[in-house]
């Protein structure tokens, strides 16, 4: 329970909002089991926030004076502060944010803040809260996100030219720019950034309103309340307004796709700074090094990044079998929503700045990735191709060129170039001394020409959109 276990029951309160209908007090052990205020505390301003929407509501449609709503709005200023300032009292008794809320207005304002509650439940307004926090936590890793690709960016700019090894099943395949590799994050990042944006637009309905499950026989303005909250719509159904989570899950899912994007990049990269690889050189002041060998240097921000996908995968988890089988409106299984949700939310945020971290500090070893270029006949598909365009099969092509490769093997030739023109009169007529010119990493990549190929042009191109939609190196984002 953190740092609420020295707060929780240090202060005897009145009675519980229920005790109308109830005789005796709760067991001490049912208070501590039941509780949400040691992690709900997290939905303070935005308890205060639908709170203030709710009163000023109340008052539009006269379910409270002008003076009441302006007492209301006053004390609730009040609280906040308090709790800003970390002056704010958190009690067992009291249960959960919404009971403290109210119960403070209550402390200050006696019958007035016992009006704030008119047609209202914990159940439409927890719904509220949790919405209201995780639309701005929604915002928040999307600039994280922003940031994120600002930095691939510019690395990309930074090694402008660089030629790498391009694998599949970790196989040396192709040679591309090291831009283009850098590229590819962006555009995972992208799409991460219109899930969130996706999933934030179909969030932003605003359940309040719907009370306990059943709506309300006051005359209350929802409408008013999303135009105050910024919500687009009003939730067309009360049952449903309570116990949809669904904006809950997806934004999880969201931040699972960005977990599971970042592991990826994170393994390349662990990779690439093994003395196998010998890619990428990260500065010290982002590695760790070893209590016992003292020559290492260990990429653990990058292993983390990779671990912390786990905790965001055993949230989704969480929140989906948590839904699985809830009959209609509100359950108490609910409650368990906020930390997963919580925790999920903070992982990646803090991967995310990371990861910018790490990106913006990254070096890419130029001399080593070109002295080892030759290896791999990465220019193999290219000459293929070279054939093909001069009218011969696919799969003849890919046959003669084959034959090539294992001849150079034979002869313990490192590269295509080293075969004499000859080899390649005898293994196609096609293959006269022209090939020559798209032999070798650079030549291959020149060659490459498809929209979305790693064509240097391409790249350029794809590179300064980026650029620009970016606002980087003073170009206006459209
Ligand atoms: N702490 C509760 C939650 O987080 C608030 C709603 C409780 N509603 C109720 N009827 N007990 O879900």
């Amino acid at each position: 329970m953190h740092q609420f276990s020295r707060l929780l029951g240090a202060k005897s309160v009145s009675s519980k909002p229920w005790s109308g209908r109830f005789g005796g007090s709760t067991d001490r052990r049912v208070e501590h089991f039941t509780e949400s205020i040691s992690f709900d505390h997290r939905l303070f301003r935005h308890d205060v926030q639908g709170s203030r929407a709710h009163a000023r509501m109340l008052a539009h449609v006269g379910l409270l004076t002008t003076d009441e709503c302006q007492q209301i709005e006053r004390a609730l200023s009040e609280i906040q502060a308090e709790y800003e300032e970390g002056r704010f009292a958190f009690v067992l008794e009291r249960e959960d944010v919404h009971m403290h809320i109210e119960a403070a207005l209550v402390e200050r304002l006696g019958d007035v803040g016992r009006k704030i509650h008119t047609a209202r439940s914990r159940n439409d307004q927890v719904a509220t809260d949790v919405k209201l926090w995780t639309r701005d936590a929604l915002d928040r890793v999307d600039e994280r996100l922003i940031g994120l690709q600002r930095a691939f960016v510019d690395a990309a700019r930074r090694h402008e030219g660089v030629i790498i090894p391009g694998y599949t099943h970790l196989q040396r395949a192709q040679p591309v720019l090291a831009a283009h590799a850098f590229l590819a994050y962006v555009e995972k990042l992208e799409r991460d950034r219109s899930r969130l944006a996706d999933g934030r637009r179909r969030l932003n309905v605003l359940p309040l309103g719907a009370a306990a499950l059943a709506g309300t026989s006051l005359p209350i303005d929802r409408e008013y309340v999303a135009r105050e909250l910024g919500f687009e719509s009003v939730a067309a159904n009360s049952l449903d307004a309570s116990s949809d989570r669904d904006f809950a899950i997806e934004s999880v899912f969201a931040l699972t796709m960005i977990a599971e994007h970042l592991s990826g990049w994170a393994e390349e990269w662990i990779l690439w700074m093994t003395q196998e690889f010998g890619f990428l050189a990260l500065p010290d002041s982002i590695c760790t090094g070893s209590s016992i060998m003292p020559q290492k240097k260990n990429p653990d921000v990058l292993e983390l990044i990779r671990g912390r996908t786990a905790r965001v995968v055993g949230a989704l988890t969480t929140l989906l079998v948590l839904v699985k089988g809830l009959p209609l409106a509100y359950n108490r299984d609910l409650q368990e929503d906020k930390q997963p949700l919580f925790d999920a939310f903070d992982t990646v945020e803090s991967c995310l700045e990371l990861a910018a971290v790490v990106v913006e500090g990254a070096r890419l070893r130029t001399d080593q990735i070109a002295a080892r270029l030759d290896q791999g006949f990465l220019d193999a598909t290219t000459v293929m191709e070279y054939l093909i365009q001069r009218g011969t099969p696919q799969r003849t092509s890919h046959e003669v060129i084959g034959k090539l490769v294992g001849l150079c093997e034979k002869r313990g030739l490192a590269k295509l170039a080293d075969l004499t023109d000859a080899d390649f009169q005898e293994a196609h007529p096609a293959l006269g001394r022209e090939v020559r010119s798209i032999l070798g990493v650079e030549n291959a990549v020149k060659a490459f020409c498809s929209r979305g190929s790693t064509a240097p042009v391409e790249v350029e191109t794809r590179l300064r959109e980026w650029e620009s939609r970016l606002g980087i190196g003073g170009a206006v984002a459209s």
